[in-house]
């Protein structure tokens, strides 16, 4: 049985105080036995603070970014044993926006999720189509070049630690939200391709979760299909009161 699994990412918004606000009232109002996963990506500025309210809380922290190496002379970048060592548990790797505004390859993205599992957190890595390559037929190619080279040479044991996102370029922050039918089709071929690197019992416990326009009135049918098991929420993971009717979807 797969788990649900929700995570907000605030992307660069929110100070700290904001963000200490936001934890102390969805930690108040998440009913303690919830059968679900949450976590929130705060940005790095508030991670500690975040953290230190989340401690003794169901909530779990992520990072919305990591660099590839350990330690040393990269300035304006954060590695994943400060990560570790500040409480996230997961790490967002390789969202569109750092594809596209920051050209991350494929080659960096794997090599940021070695560092990840290295560092005993799990990654969250970002998948999906532009709407240039939807349009022509490459959705399934892009992805499942995306998937072979985010996942290369992580072994098994890596990559059943791995959360894969699905999230279509043309869907975020546009209030275009994919058809569910049309994520399952792409959540269905991400479990094939991630079987065809493990096994069917890996592939079928693997969380693909989907990312774009997530919001309290689409999460239900887009969770009714079949291999949906979470949701990436960008804007709507901004306000305490949506992300809740979110992570309290029927
Ligand atoms: P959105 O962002 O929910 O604002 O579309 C999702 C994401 O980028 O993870």
């Amino acid at each position: 049985m797969r788990r649900p699994f929700i995570c907000g990412n605030w992307k660069m918004n929110k100070t700290v105080r904001e963000s200490e606000i936001f934890a102390q009232q969805l930690a108040a109002l998440l009913p303690p036995s919830l059968q679900r996963d949450v976590a929130i990506a705060p940005p790095f500025t508030a991670l500690h603070s975040v953290a230190l309210i989340i401690r003794n809380t169901p909530i779990r922290l992520a990072a919305q970014n990591v660099h590839d190496r350990p330690k040393g002379a990269f300035t304006g970048e954060i590695s994943a044993p400060m990560l570790l060592d500040i409480g996230c548990q997961y790490v967002i790797v390789g969202h569109s926006e750092r594809r596209s505004y920051f050209g991350e390859t494929d080659e960096w993205i794997n090599k940021k999720i070695k560092a990840v599992l290295e560092n005993g957190m799990q990654p969250i890595l970002c998948v999906g189509e532009t709407l240039e390559e939807r349009e022509e037929n490459f959705t399934f190619s892009v992805v499942e070049r995306q998937i072979k080279g985010g996942l290369q040479g992580l072994g098994i044991d890596g990559i059943s630690k791995t959360i894969i996102a699905y999230e279509p370029v043309w869907a975020i922050g546009t209030g275009k939200t994919a058809e569910p039918f049309q994520a399952q089709e792409v959540h269905r071929f991400i479990r094939k391709e991630v079987e065809k690197l493990t096994s069917q019992e890996v592939a079928n416990e693997l969380r693909i979760i989907y990312g774009g326009s997530v919001n309290p009135s689409n999460i239900s049918p887009l969770m009714a299909e079949e291999d949906i098991d979470g949701a990436l929420v960008g804007g709507a993971s901004l306000s305490v009161d949506d992300f809740l009717s979110i992570i309290m979807y029927k």
